[in-house]
């Protein structure tokens, strides 16, 4: 009871009216409090497709809300999401797929985390806030931080809103320390430093799934996030359990909105990932961030995009989508360092579906513009039971020189040549076409070429540090 309420009781005994008016205003009290709180609605006007339309609302694009559905139904609400408008009417996306719309259903805001209790009253009211905290490690959630993985409520320490502001470039520290993946192919000959975004390009079944968990499984990053974005549903389990393993998941988020999510769920996965990745760059730790597609990313906005009636632009992808892609990757990558020179850092893979020599495809050309670089994997060497099926030719890390000593760099140089002349007399070599003697430098190539490939493979249960893998690469060269 108020303090003013209290104090006024002795007398109140004394005063029968005062009692009753006393009594009056506690009814009313308790009358206002269990009112609902006052809700705007709008009105479903049209479905069609994916999109459907509201109109007497005003929302801000991005933000949340709920579609009444008809008595009968499992819930009481949809839940969907303004993407955009055109005069007076919404356009909203639904999240998950719905059944028993009616036209005329009642549209509502949905309360925002000042009115729900969950999370921080800071903020504006409609922003989407997801759990991130140290007790997601070891955690699979869906793109709602859900968990999916049946272990119970998640531990998440903070709800932070999905979009974070961008850095300023300036600001943030340099790529000039190597990051460890584990992989000897990649750290010997595409070196990748902290904080540096590269691409994995491949068709399908060439080997990225394994590749992208040998590297959460033996990296030196301390935390690894993965988004597993709209591949299939029998994927998702098979990367975390087979791939991934134990030991792996031990120190990692995954995030899986596979292929049977919604477009929105799809895209917001992607986000939701990469804001768990800055949780914990910012909390100063060196993180590997793993998007498992970027292609499948860039097709769920165009899904959105086109239903919502923007036009297409490169081979049916409207300009939005190469808008995202960049918006998304620029998220990774080093933080704004701190007083001790320490930050933390997003070293991001981003696998991009890319079949044989399409270089037309709009997304690996846009990928590779915004990218740090690039891992190509090969067909060829798949089939052959060449693993990792890594491209080196096709293969490049940007940052590089800015990592490694020139000594070193003259190695991998001597490297390259040396497996690109045996490549280039391949056909010649085989049905012995070219005779010993000829060519100096072929036939050191040729005498280097089973240390060389025996040097790329490496079984996916083997793990090779970086110490170990530049040592083995400038062993290669000394007997020869
Ligand atoms: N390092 C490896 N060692 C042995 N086999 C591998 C290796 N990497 C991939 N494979 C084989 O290739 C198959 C497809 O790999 P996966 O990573 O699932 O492809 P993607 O993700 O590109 O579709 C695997 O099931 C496995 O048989
Ligand atoms: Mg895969």
């Amino acid at each position: 009871m108020p303090a003013a309420a209290q104090a006024a009781a002795p007398n109140a005994n004394a005063n029968p009216h005062l009692q009753s008016w006393l009594g009056a205003l506690a009814r009313a009290r308790s009358d206002v409090g269990a009112c609902a709180t006052i809700a705007t609605s709008g009105r479903l006007t049209r479905a069609v497709g994916l999109v459907l339309e509201a109109v007497g609302l005003q929302l801000p694009v991005g933000s949340d809300c709920l579609i009444e559905l008809p008595p009968g139904y499992p819930q009481r609400h949809a839940e969907a999401e303004v993407v955009g408008f055109a005069g007076d009417r919404l356009f909203l996306m639904p999240q998950s797929e719905v059944a028993g719309l009616l036209p005329g259903a009642r549209v509502f805001a949905r309360p925002g985390p000042a009115q729900s209790a969950a999370g921080g009253s800071s903020g504006d009211a409609h922003t989407k806030r997801l759990p991130v905290g140290e007790g997601m490690l070891g955690r699979v959630v869906d793109a709602a931080g859900r968990p999916l993985d049946g272990l119970g409520p998640l531990d998440a320490s903070r709800r932070v809103p999905l979009g974070a502001p961008p850095i300023n470039p300036l600001a943030r520290a340099p790529i000039d320390s190597v990051l460890d993946v584990g992989v000897r192919a990649i750290n010997a000959m595409l070196t990748v430093g902290r904080g540096q975004r590269m691409g994995l390009f491949a068709g399908s079944g060439v080997g990225k799934s394994v590749l992208l968990g040998m590297m959460a499984r033996y990296t030196s990053a301390e935390v690894i996030v993965v988004g597993l974005i709209g591949e299939r549903g029998r994927e998702v389990k098979d990367f975390i359990e087979n791939t991934l393993g134990e030991e792996g998941l031990a120190r990692s988020v995954v995030v899986a909105a596979p292929a049977d999510n919604s477009p929105l769920m799809r895209l917001q996965g992607a986000a939701y990932a990469t804001c768990l990745a800055e949780y914990f760059r910012d909390q100063g730790r060196d993180v590997l961030l793993i998007m498992d597609s970027l292609t499948r990313y860039a097709m769920a906005q165009r899904e959105i995009a086109l239903a919502v009636g923007e036009p297409p632009a490169t081979k049916g992808y409207p300009p939005s989508v190469f808008a995202k892609l960049p918006a998304l990757v620029e998220r990774a990558g080093n933080g704004a360092r701190d007083a001790n020179g320490r930050g933390g850092s997003i070293t991001a893979f981003y696998t991009v579906l890319s079949e044989g020599d399409d270089q037309q495809d709009p997304i690996a050309d846009s990928a590779r513009a915004i990218l740090d670089g690039h891992v190509v994997l090969s067909r060829t060497l798949a089939e052959a039971g060449h693993y990792p099926a890594i491209d080196i030719e096709a293969s490049i890390s940007r940052a590089m020189t800015a990592l490694i000593a020139p000594s070193q760099f003259d190695t991998v140089r001597r490297f390259k040549q040396a497996l690109s002349r045996y490549q280039r007399n391949r056909d010649l070599i085989s049905v012995g076409a070219y005779a010993a003697g000829h060519d100096p430098q072929l036939d050191q190539a040729i005498a280097l070429y089973p240390r060389i490939e025996a040097f790329l493979q490496q079984p996916m249960h083997e793990r090779c540090d970086y110490a170990a893998s530049i040592e083995r690469m400038g062993s290669l060269f000394e007997s020869a």
